[in-house]
């Protein structure tokens, strides 16, 4: 019987780690994301045979038909979900227009809300099941110029809870990982070239107390920890992965 963990924003960066994680543990990856050829250079590099299933988290339709998919994997239960795709618009809360507000909130949160929804009820058959969120500390607390990016991921960290009060009679843990500052394609920093990225890097370490910015994994290992067995009386929690970076 596989063991599914639905990842999304599989493509790249955080998502990517936490599925070449979660394939070596033996669990079979379901890859979601807006291009399937990013998916697929992933799926290659997982231990074991994963699904690639394209997806726009912003498009209803889409997201309907991820799940008939994903319902349709044969011969497999679903353990965990992971709510990881986002992006970081720039956006600051003096700025006019709701446009910025209804991208970021469409992708970081109504989108997992509706994926969510309709795997919740496998989960509930089967009396177990671990979600986790890919928050951010910027949801815990915000920095100038992000205002609509913040606020949804406040917004998840909120969510999650509600989530884990109302699941936890059906055995199903909901969780929340905070990222700080990490080496991903989110950022323009991360596709700098040689001396400029290691110039960047370096001006970037002092920011966190443990002096230096993450890597994918940094966060994949916290994300395995609270889908697996380890953290099974774990709900309910905002963890922040972030080198400390919060209690600046
Ligand atoms: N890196 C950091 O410093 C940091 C800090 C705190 C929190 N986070 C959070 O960590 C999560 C992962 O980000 P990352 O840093 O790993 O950056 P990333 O590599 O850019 O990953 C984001 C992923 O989301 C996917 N995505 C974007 N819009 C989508 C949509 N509408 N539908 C489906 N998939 C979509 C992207 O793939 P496609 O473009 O192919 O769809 C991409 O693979 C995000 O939620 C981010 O907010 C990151």
């Amino acid at each position: 019987m596989k063991k599914l963990v639905v990842i999304t924003g599989a493509g790249s960066g955080i998502g990517e780690a936490t599925a070449l994680l979660a394939s070596q543990k033996g669990w079979t990856p379901v890859l979601l994301g807006r291009r399937l050829e990013k998916l697929q250079a992933v799926e290659v590099k997982c231990s074991i045979p994963a699904y690639s299933i394209p997806c726009d988290l912003s498009q209803s339709r889409d997201i309907e038909q991820a799940l008939q998919k994903i319902l349709a994997i044969p011969n497999s239960s679903l353990i965990g979900l992971v709510n990881n795709a986002g992006i970081f618009l720039r956006h600051g809360p003096t700025e006019n227009g709701l446009e910025p507000w209804r991208k970021q909130f469409e992708t970081n949160l109504f989108g997992h809300i509706q994926l969510t929804q309709g795997l919740i009820p496998i989960f509930q058959e089967q009396k177990q099941g671990s979600i986790v969120n890919v928050s951010s500390t910027l949801g815990l607390r915000p920095t100038a110029g992000v205002s609509a990016y913040s606020a949804s991921k406040a917004a998840m960290n909120s969510w999650a809870q509600s989530l884990a009060l109302e699941l936890g009679k059906d055995h199903i843990r909901v969780n929340c990982v905070c990222p700080g500052l990490v080496d991903t394609p989110i950022h323009a920093f991360h596709d700098l070239k040689n001396d400029e990225k290691i110039k960047a890097l370096e001006n970037m370490k002092d920011l966190q107390p443990l002096g230096r910015i993450g890597n994918p994994e940094d966060i994949a290992k916290s994300i395995i920890f609270l889908l697996g067995e380890d953290s099974s009386w774990t709900t309910g929690a905002i963890l922040s992965v972030d080198g400390g970076i919060n209690l600046t």
